[in-house]
């Protein structure tokens, strides 16, 4: 888009941003105002290198990736050197190798704090979800098997009342106490830090992950992804909960075992389970499939118009920031 007091030189020295999936359509537009963009129309997912050739081939200043594009060392070390910024539409990053970025040079970026509620949300979804049997509810009714209600139809648990406990208290992890208060649940929770009263607001704190596993009946993850967080949540762990405990996973696939959370959710020793995330999307572990005590999403955690555009502006913003030479406002490095 070229405004009618530029010029073309104006518009040739804009520098080149690579957007490296198809964006919302107000996020693709300012950055084809702002810069050279190099979209993605058809939304092909990319490999990391092949990420770093189509930087090369545009004369790429900043890449815009998305989580899902893995950028491991390799295809940062194939990134142009022109490439001085890497912002990524999401706030996890662990589809980056940020060791590399950082001994590249490479400023990387991320976007907090706008998604926060769209996943808490996505969060209740999947513990009532999973509490209430809805996927099994669902399934019966377009499967036409459905003959009319009741007394004993596909009762669920109560989730007024029950102990929620939460891994990992950052924003999102607020974000689910809230909202499960509302619901009548008593928090728990576990972090590196004890939170002030005022942000903990009566949650009851454990510094051991491992203890307080024993009083979670329904258990969410919100700690990042990393190479020492890997299957966290195992076979062990899992024998630590109440019996019949529900999981919320909104977090990072990688963060569980699945072998272990499908042999207990098969066993009932876990009563159900809402994942809207798993290791090595979108190729999900097949035994879930056929569990009907899983409530199933495929990573919808920030899927709304709203927050979607919130975090493509983020993203922007930093990109902004750093061709302007001013400090990311979002650096994770
Ligand atoms: C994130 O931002 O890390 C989400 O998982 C992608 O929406």
């Amino acid at each position: 888009m070229t405004s009618p007091a530029e010029t073309p030189l104006d518009a040739a020295a804009r520098p080149v941003v690579l957007l490296t999936r198809r964006l919302p359509d107000a996020v693709e537009a300012r950055a084809s105002r702002d810069y050279r963009a190099v979209l993605n129309p058809e939304d092909r997912a990319f490999s990391g290198t092949e990420i770093a050739a189509r930087a090369a081939e545009a004369g790429a200043d900043a890449v815009l990736c998305c989580a899902g594009d893995r950028l491991d060392a390799a295809a940062i070390a194939a990134l142009p050197k022109r490439v001085r910024v890497l912002a990524t539409f999401s706030v996890g990053t662990d589809h980056i190798n940020l060791e590399a970025a950082r001994a590249r040079g490479l400023t990387v970026t991320n976007t907090p704090d706008v998604l926060t509620d769209a996943t808490a949300d996505i969060a209740l979804l999947l513990l009532l979800g999973a509490a209430r049997r809805a996927s099994e509810g669902e399934r019966m009714i377009r499967a036409n098997a459905w003959t009319g209600w009741t007394p004993t139809q596909l009762m669920g648990t109560h989730v007024g009342a029950k102990r929620l406990g939460i891994v990992g208290m950052g924003r999102i992890g607020q974000a689910v106490a809230a909202r499960a208060r509302a619901f009548g649940m008593a928090i728990h929770y576990s972090n590196r830090r004890r939170l002030p009263p005022e942000l903990e607001l009566g949650a009851t704190y454990h510094a051991d992950p491992e203890e307080m596993l024993a009083v979670c009946d329904v258990l969410s993850l919100h700690f990042p992804a990393t190479a020492e967080t890997r299957h966290w949540l195992n076979a062990e762990r899992i024998g630590r909960l109440p019996p019949g405990a529900i999981l919320v996973n909104t977090a990072r696939g990688s963060v569980v075992d699945d072998e272990a959370v499908i042999a207990a959710l098969k066993e009932g020793r876990l009563a159900a389970a809402g994942l809207d995330v798993f290791d090595n999307e979108p190729n999900l572990h097949p035994g879930y499939r056929d569990l009907s005590n899983a409530f199933l999403l495929p990573h919808l955690g920030s899927a709304t118009v709203e927050t979607r555009n919130a975090m493509g502006f983020k993203a922007l913003d930093n990109i902004d920031a750093v061709m302007a030479g001013r400090p990311a406002p979002d650096r994770v490095v």
